[in-house]
């Protein structure tokens, strides 16, 4: 059983505690916000201890989910790891390198598991991949939705296309070999919709799109590899692939299940990292240079004439 705490109770924290019920090896021993409105509904609900300063939630808690605005990431998981608390910590990490790569250090030194929420590396299609792709001459990603204002300052590269530039990279299994970026601002003085390429070498090569100026919700990849087609839509959990001009209704083989909650999976991955009965999925070298890619597209954006614009 491990003592969760819970920092930051907005929208995705949310999601977060709504499924803790429904995992066994959780007891939720104390939650954390910076708004007492929300925090006390919670506190009622969940009939557990809340503070507003994370750092009391400490000696109450094993492991503890970071769930609160990602400027905060930094500083609240530092100060969680060296207390010797389990992270799982919301995507993205940070927005500077070297100090995700000082959070690393540190779990491991203290021998601690960090995840970060990487959600749609646990969607049941994503995990599925692995068993159909082999070798992709192409990659193109899709993640577009209608604007949320409250991450008009954040960077859509780091909010939202971070998942698919990790997915992509683990998909290719190829170093990066150039990368190409544009972008427009729309709502805000960042970019709002962006075009990215990313060349393996080996005429092999991703393309991504992401926007939060579109009018509907879509996820979507399409992998090209010799004579097949896969196409995956994370929303609707579907594979659909296409082999010699034949489409294969891949998802409805009876064997597969996929429709599943994602978040679940990733919370229980989690706490199987930390009972140690798992290894993490990817190695923090991957989720470095995850990072790495997701920041050198973010720079090229700032410094292109079409991309974004300091405030
Ligand atoms: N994995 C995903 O797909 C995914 C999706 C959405 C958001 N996120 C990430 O989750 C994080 C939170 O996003 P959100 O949409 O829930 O935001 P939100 O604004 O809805 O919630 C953030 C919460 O944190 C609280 N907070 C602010 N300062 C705090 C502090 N010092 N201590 C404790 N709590 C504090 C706020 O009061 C708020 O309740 C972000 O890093 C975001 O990038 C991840």
């Amino acid at each position: 059983m491990i003592n969760m705490g819970l920092i930051g109770l907005g929208k995705m924290g949310g999601y977060h505690l709504n499924l803790y019920d429904e995992i066994p090896e959780i007891k939720l021993t104390a939650l954390c916000d910076a708004d007492e409105g929300a925090l006390g509904l919670q506190v009622i609900k969940k009939n557990v201890p809340g503070f507003t300063n994370y750092r009391n939630i400490l000696p109450l808690v094993d492991a503890v989910t970071i769930a609160a605005p990602t400027k905060l990431h930094y500083e609240i998981t530092r100060a969680c790891l060296e207390a010797g608390k389990h992270i799982f910590v919301e995507k993205p990490i940070t927005t500077d390198y070297r100090q995700a790569a000082e959070l690393f250090e540190l779990a491991e030194k203290k021998h601690l598991t960090i995840q970060i929420g990487y959600v749609e590396r646990f969607n049941g299609v994503t995990r599925e991949l692995k068993n159909i792709v082999s070798n992709p001459t192409l990659i193109e990603a899709r993640r577009v939705g209608p604007f949320n204002p409250n991450f008009k300052n954040d960077s859509i590269i780091m909010d939202i296309m971070i998942h698919d530039i990790d997915i992509a990279l683990s998909v290719s299994g190829r170093q990066v070999a150039a990368i190409q970026a544009m972008g427009a601002p729309v709502h805000t003085k960042l970019a709002d919709y962006a075009s990215v390429n990313i060349y393996f070498g080996n005429s092999s090569m991703a393309h991504i799109v992401a926007g939060r100026i579109n009018h509907v919700k879509e996820r979507f990849i399409n992998i090209t590899q010799d004579d097949t087609l896969i196409m995956l839509d994370y929303l609707k959990q579907n594979i659909d692939i296409i082999r010699k001009g034949q489409l294969q209704d891949f998802s409805e083989r009876d064997e597969i299940k996929y429709k599943n909650n994602p978040l679940k999976n990733e919370i229980e991955h989690f706490v199987s990292c930390v009972e140690g009965k798992s290894a993490r999925i990817v190695s923090i070298e991957h989720d470095l240079h995850t990072m790495e890619v997701a920041l050198e597209v973010d720079s090229l954006l700032k410094s292109n004439t079409y991309g974004y614009k300091e405030f």
